[in-house]
Order: structure tokens, then sequence, then C-alpha cells
């Protein structure tokens, strides 16, 4: 699958290209500095990078949060951001009711109830529909925020450490999830998913580095990990 460095991926049409992007804070900190890379297609990217890269800038910026002050930048998806914590992004005092205001407003009661059993199903939370939100765990929690960007009908997952918070178990759940999805038979969905926990890498279908506001090659993520190992967790 590799040459040289190189991850070789079918080429596809590119749904996600930056080139050239530039962007800085008001305080004048540089965040992004000629920033390039494009999405080989869907499937589980994932991004490694120390402290204040700018990492979760770019995230901003996939999801037009922030604009850039220079380049071009060429995204044909619909985005969800999700974040370390599940309860700064989940609104409502049920599963079920957390869904509905994600979902297309002209269904019908029938098509809402067959959508949410639906939904859930494809994040392992079967049969949850009217659990208050408070009794699930953090691992539930983000899976449920994954079944709301389904519900959306985003086709591109922008996860900022979203195991960061969770205990081994819930983490490895959430990741089953997110590779299911994304190696799904029908309307595969693309993430990209930064992480600080290296062992995550294993489990890419690529991974890059983010180094001083810029994005490196795809490369396979357990050659990824086995270059930035010997640093600390912290510091790659
Ligand atoms: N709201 C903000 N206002 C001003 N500067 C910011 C803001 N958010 C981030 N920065 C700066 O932009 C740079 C990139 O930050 P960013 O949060 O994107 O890094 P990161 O790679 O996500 O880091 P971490 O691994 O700690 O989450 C850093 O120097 C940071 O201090
Ligand atoms: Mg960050």
């Amino acid at each position: 699958m590799t040459n040289g460095d190189e991850l070789k991926v079918k080429k596809t049409i590119e749904k996600l290209d930056f080139k050239n992007i530039y962007f800085s804070w008001p305080s004048g900190k540089e965040a992004l500095a000629n920033c390039s890379f494009s999405i080989p297609g869907p499937g589980l990217w994932m991004l490694v990078g120390r402290n204040g890269s700018g990492k979760s800038t770019l995230f901003k910026i996939i999801s037009g949060l922030l604009q850039p002050q220079h380049g071009e930048i060429s995204c044909n998806l619909k985005s969800s951001l999700m974040f370390q914590n599940p309860d700064h992004q989940i609104l409502l005092p049920s599963c079920g009711s957390d869904l509905l205001h994600n979902l297309p407003a002209n269904l019908t009661n029938t098509q809402i109830e067959i959508r949410i059993t639906e939904l859930l199903a494809e994040v392992d939370l079967e049969g949850l529909a009217s659990r208050p939100i408070h009794t699930l765990s953090g691992g539930q929690k983000q899976r449920l925020a994954l079944a709301g960007a389904l519900a959306s009908e985003s086709q591109l997952l922008l996860l900022d450490e979203p195991t960061a918070l969770l205990d081994p178990n819930n983490q490895k759940m959430v990741l089953r999830t997110v590779k299911k999805l994304c190696h799904r038979s029908k309307d595969p969905l693309t993430a990209i998913w930064i992480t600080h926990r290296l062992d995550e890498l294993d489990h890419a279908d690529g991974a890059a580095r983010m180094e001083n506001g810029k994005v490196g090659k795809w490369i396979s993520g357990k050659q990824l990990r086995k270059s930035i190992q010997p640093l600390a967790v912290r510091q790659v």
C-alpha cells in the first residue's frame, strides 16, 4: 500500500481540498501557514500534532466557523464537528428528542420513528430512544452525537479528540462505530479524527502529522505511530 512514505489511495474526485491556506488570529498569531492538503476519499483519516500546531483551527476553517485570510478551499461535503466533551453538543433531554432536531423537517411521525430507530442502530444504541441523556456513559453520548451527524445527513465528520475523556472500553466502542460508518457499503462517511492517543493511529486508513500550521503527507497510521512513538504522547 505504501510507496516510500506516501500513501497510495485509489484516485477519486477530491471532495476536500486546501490550497495555500493562511489563517491568523486577531492577536496576530498565525495558526495555519501555507497549508495545502486533500482528503483522498471516504475513510478514517487521523491527524496528530503538538499542542498549538493548528489542528482545531483547521477544523473551524473546514466547517466554515472561521474564514482564512488567503488561499482556496474546495469542499462539497456537509460537515459536522464533534468535540472532546459530548455534553457540549447534546441539547435535548432524551436520545430520541436530540436526534429529532437534526432530522429533516418534512418527515411524518411514522418516518421519524423509523429513522430514529435506524440511526440508533447505526451507532449501536438500539432501543434507547426514550433514555434520558444524563443516564448515558460518555461513550454512548459520543455515539449519540455521531447519530446526530447522520441525522443531519453530514458526509464529513470532524472529530476533535473524541475519545480524550473516555475510558478504554468507551474509547474502543466510539472508534469501532466511526470505522463502521466510514467503511459501510452505502454512502461511506469521511472522518478526520484528531488524536493524541497514538494507539488509535493503527485504526486509520491514513494519518498525517500537523506541524506549524501545515498538514503533512498521508502515510499509514501504523507507520506514523512508529515514527513518533519515541516522543512523549503530548509532544508529537
Ligand atoms: N480563539 C483563539 N484566539 C487566539 N488564538 C487562538 C485561539 N484559538 C487558538 N489560538 C492559537 O492558535 C494556535 C493554534 O491553536 P489550535 O487550538 O488550533 O491548536 P491545536 O493543534 O488544536 O492544539 P491542542 O493539541 O492543544 O488542541 C495556537 O497558538 C493557539 O494559541
Ligand atoms: Mg485542539
